[in-house]
């Protein structure tokens, strides 16, 4: 089954264009690489897939739904892990996350879980703002996962991480994945892309790259 289907997207920001004519389809329970070099889009398309940006043409749906009209209830079904989710800086790690399970009915063991597996369990009680940057990575791809979206949509999960953490985070997402989640990666890593996906999507060069 078909759950994310992007046919002529074309998204520009002001006279710049950012995405232009962009079509791929992703299937229930593959991990989808969106490849690229920074600047390439790749961030941008998640914004529009997760409906946080109108695209200027073309459509994107997602679990069948143009993503500009997802509604609360549609949000249950996606996961985001991304800069532009905001966090509590003055709550602890612990508290962050906690806040979501309890929203979503997650189970405590079940964030203790994904804590202790991702070596964040020690400094629970670090208030959000003292985070490391893998270890704001870490907790953010923690609440992306929690609630056991459909679709988790994944923007460079692993910059920021050294090999050791991001081997622990590749075989969490394969796990993941044999569960039937959907997952879409971004990344610039290939060594990752191609251990991890099942089809990848190569955003070539930014179009005004050519001018
Ligand atoms: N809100 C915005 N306003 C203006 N330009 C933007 C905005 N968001 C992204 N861009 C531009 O769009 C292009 C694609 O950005 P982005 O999707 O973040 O690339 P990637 O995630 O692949 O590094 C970049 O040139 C970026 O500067
Ligand atoms: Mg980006």
């Amino acid at each position: 089954m078909t759950v994310i289907e992007v046919n002529h997207l074309v998204c520009s920001f002001h006279e710049k264009t950012a995405l232009e004519d962009i079509s791929f389809e992703v299937d229930e329970g593959e991990i989808f690489g969106f490849l690229g070099p920074s600047g390439a889009g790749k961030t941008t398309t998640i914004n529009i897939l997760t409906g946080q940006l109108p695209p200027k043409s073309g459509t994107a749906l997602v679990l069948g739904k143009a993503s500009s009209k997802l509604v609360a209830d549609d949000m249950v079904n996606l996961g985001i892990m991304s800069d532009t989710v905001g966090f509590y800086e003055k709550m602890s790690l612990y508290q962050n996350l906690a806040f979501f399970a309890r929203f979503h009915k997650v189970p405590m063991e079940h964030l203790e879980a994904l804590l202790r597996r991702l070596d964040l369990w020690e400094s629970r009680k670090t208030r959000a703002e003292k985070l490391s940057t893998g270890m704001r990575q870490r907790m953010f791809l923690i609440r992306a996962i929690l609630h056991e979206p459909k679709i988790v949509f994944l923007d460079e999960p692993t910059s920021g991480l050294d090999p050791v953490m991001s081997q622990k985070v590749h075989e969490l997402l394969l796990e993941l994945k044999e569960s039937g989640m959907t997952i879409f990666l971004t990344t610039h890593d290939m060594q990752e892309a191609t251990r991890l996906c099942d089809k990848l999507a190569l955003l070539h060069r930014a179009p005004w790259a050519y001018l």
